[in-house]
């Protein structure tokens, strides 16, 4: 039986390679995109997916959601993804257009039409999300789970508290981390274990199809912005929520309550506080994954990258 999900993503480099893998995994029913602004303002990161799955003759629709966060003012990662957030490869004439209706009315009406069988994949800020619990809270117990991408049990990445898809739209993690949905956070520990080196970078271009191209052109240009991470190469951070629906058993993984900080004025603004240790006592409300099996992942996704044109 295929999964069904919904990827929400913030396009951007590593989200770009989550889309490439959600699209084509033979357990996986992908459908529908939705995204958010995050990386970049809301036109870059709509513009950004559009592309990508235009160039790999994706048929699958994309949305776009929200373009601010709920409370705090913007916040991209242009040192990261850089001007354009998909800063590197080189499309071509863009013809795919995004669907006329809003990602949090797509979100809502999916759901409701479901028999709570999709599992909602954000990799971005949780905006859009977020938005849709508060318009529609009848959504929640149709959720069957939220795998994320954001977070962080260590250090953070945005600051030394906070992981950005967090820091950038902390009140709409606290909804969303509040609602009681089934929840699975990949947190930077794990996510910055996933890094595409050059041996990887050369390993998926040796496939020889335009997804092996693009994952070398995309992750060529984070080999090298990832330095302001004090990493040696660009992590594939959202890949990890995705090959989770396919693969859970390539996790290490802890169940723990998790709160964020939403104190606008304070140093932990936006931080996942992980109570790994169960000091509050409190009922865990996610599943935190703390690694991963590097070899097994990408050889899923070099398999996965095979099925591409
Ligand atoms: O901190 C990593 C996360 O922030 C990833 O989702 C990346 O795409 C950026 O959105
Ligand atoms: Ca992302």
């Amino acid at each position: 039986m295929r999964r069904k999900m919904i990827l929400d993503c913030d396009t951007g480099h590593d989200d770009a390679i989550a889309l490439m893998v959600a699209s084509k995994h033979p357990d996986i029913e992908l459908l529908g995109v939705t995204v958010v602004a995050g990386n970049q303002t809301l036109p870059k990161t709509l513009k950004n997916t559009l592309n990508v799955a235009d160039h790999l003759g994706l048929d699958v629709p994309v949305y776009g959601g929200m373009s601010l966060p709920l409370v705090r003012e913007q916040y991209v990662a242009d040192d990261v993804h850089g001007e354009t957030g998909l800063d590197g490869p080189v499309f071509g004439e863009l013809h795919k257009k995004a669907e006329d209706k809003h990602a949090v009315l797509y979100l809502i009406d999916t759901l409701m039409a479901s028999d709570g069988d999709i599992t909602l994949v954000p990799v971005g800020p949780l905006t859009n999300i977020a938005t849709a619990m508060r318009m529609e809270p009848r959504i929640i117990p149709k959720i069957q789970e939220i795998v994320l991408m954001g977070g962080a049990v260590g250090l953070g990445n945005a600051s030394p508290a906070a992981e950005f898809n967090i820091y950038a739209d902390p009140e709409a993690a606290h909804v969303v981390f509040t609602s009681g949905v089934k929840i699975t956070m990949m947190p930077l520990d794990l996510t910055n274990t996933a890094l595409a080196n050059m041996q990887i970078i050369e390993r998926m271009e040796g496939i020889g199809n335009k997804a092996g191209k693009l994952f070398g052109d995309i992750m060529r240009f984070t080999f090298s912005s990832q330095a302001v991470n004090g990493l040696d190469a660009g992590p594939v951070h959202d890949v990890t929520a995705v090959t989770y629906l396919v693969a859970p058993e390539l996790y290490h993984k802890q169940d723990m309550f998790v709160e964020i900080d939403t104190n606008r004025y304070g140093p932990g603004y936006g931080r996942t506080i992980c109570d790994a240790n169960n000091r509050y006592h409190r009922k865990p409300n996610a599943t935190v994954g703390l690694s991963i099996d590097l070899d097994r992942f990408w050889d899923l996704v070099e398999d996965t990258l095979r099925r591409h044109i």
